[in-house]
């Protein structure tokens, strides 16, 4: 099934509480999504990114800022993708299964909010066409976002 936007947008919109949405968008993402082991979002607290909820095995309650893909993507602002986290330098296996993955920043008015994170089971999963849908999803998440507590 492929991601639609709309339908990402009807299942998560208007709602009052940002754990709903993030919820919901981390279960449709995931029926959405072939070939993936984990898809979840990272919030970030101070210098840390702390679990928020997600579809896969259990993971990595908290990641410091500037350490493995997930704290790099803080760093940097702007998404990474990794084709093979084995050769990836500070990589945290949260599944040992994983083998590739992209990690997308969500900004909420302009200020960085956190980070969708997808692994794979698959080496080069992720494309620059995957890239372009994922960021387009995280567009709509941080409108629904915007206005949740
Ligand atoms: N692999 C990530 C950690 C999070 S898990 O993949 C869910 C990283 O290197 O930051």
């Amino acid at each position: 099934m492929e991601i639609n936007l709309e339908s990402l947008n009807a299942l998560i919109a208007g709602n009052e509480f940002k754990v709903t949405i993030l919820s919901n968008a981390s279960a449709y993402l995931n029926e959405c999504l072939d070939n993936i082991n984990w898809v979840g979002f990272y919030i970030l607290n101070d210098n840390y990114l702390y679990l928020g909820p997600f579809q896969g095995k259990p993971a990595c309650i908290n990641i410091p800022v500037g350490k493995g893909v997930c704290g790099n993507t803080i760093k940097e602002g702007k998404t990474i993708v990794v084709d093979n986290v084995l050769e990836y330098k500070g990589h945290i296996a949260c599944d040992s299964a994983s083998r590739s993955e992209i990690c997308v920043p969500i900004y909420i008015n302009n200020k960085i909010y956190g980070l969708l994170d997808i692994d794979s089971p698959n080496f080069n999963r992720f494309n620059e066409s995957d890239k372009e849908i994922l960021e387009k999803s995280v567009k709509i998440i941080e409108n629904a976002l915007i206005s949740a507590k």
